[in-house]
């Protein structure tokens, strides 16, 4: 797959329950999108909509329970655990609300880790982390840990781990939801300015609805199908 080129995902029927103490809950109910190679999506849906469900689907962190995810076409399923694992880790970049940084080690580390898992030497991860931390402002901040940096700063930490395998895929779980809305407001514009700059695919499951409408397109989690977001739903 070349570089800097998004995925294109389709999603066949997908449904996915979860059974806990003997019931199952149904969140995705044959869900079907096609989401082009490059597009940039915006998930909403009220909470417990299956927004973070979908996500994780879509990273291959879980699996469907029924209907397939196709990715440039493929289907990925049949594949063995480290196919998918490598797949993962070479084409999609998550940031999660909740960054998951690790907290003993600086942001250059932490930075560096996705590259130093794909096999890099040091010496390359290290430099692509530092142009990728000075690209979201953190120049200043490469040997802080993750406690000795701001909430916004953290995200913007996650934001260049996620990105430092230039991913065909990111998805971005709640991305700014526990920012101020100037840090918000700054992270979305630096989200779209690095998806047109790498030309990754990129879905955002947000309740932030600024956020939705600076986005190209919007897809509304309901009753565990995907339909296109209008106005008067919205909210
Ligand atoms: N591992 C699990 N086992 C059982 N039920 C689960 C599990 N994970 C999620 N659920 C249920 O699935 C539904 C969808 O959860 P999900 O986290 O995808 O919602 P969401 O749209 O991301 O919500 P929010 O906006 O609050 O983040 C919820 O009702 C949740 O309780
Ligand atoms: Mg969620």
């Amino acid at each position: 797959m070349p570089e800097g080129r998004g995925l294109e995902l389709s999603l066949e029927a997908v449904s996915k329950e979860y059974v806990l103490g003997g019931r199952t809950i149904p969140v995705l109910n044959e869900a079907v999108a096609t989401i082009e190679a490059g597009e940039v999506v915006a998930v909403v849906g009220k909470s417990g909509s299956g927004k973070s469900t979908l996500l994780q689907l879509l990273g291959l962190l879980d699996q469907p329970t029924g209907g397939r995810i196709l990715y440039d076409g493929r289907d990925l399923r049949s594949q063995r655990p480290d196919v998918i694992e490598d797949f993962r880790n070479r084409y999609v970049g998550f940031v999660f609300q909740f960054h998951h940084l690790l907290p003993e080690f600086t942001a250059t580390e932490n930075v560096m880790m996705p590259a130093l898992i794909a096999g890099w030497s040091m010496g390359d991860a290290r430099t692509r982390a530092i142009s990728l931390l000075e690209r979201v402002g953190l120049g200043p901040r490469l040997d802080h840990a993750p406690g000795e940096l701001s909430g916004g700063e953290q995200q913007r930490v996650a934001l260049a781990r996620a990105l430092s395998l230039s991913p065909s895929l990111v998805l971005a779980d709640e991305p700014t939801g526990n920012l101020d809305p100037r840090t918000a407001s700054d992270i979305h514009e630096l989200l779209i300015e690095l998806n047109q700059e790498i030309g990754t695919t990129l879905l955002v499951a947000t309740h932030n609805m600024a956020l939705a409408r600076m986005l190209p397109r919007t897809l509304t989690l309901q009753d565990g199908g995907l339909v296109p977001w209008t106005e008067e739903e919205g909210a």
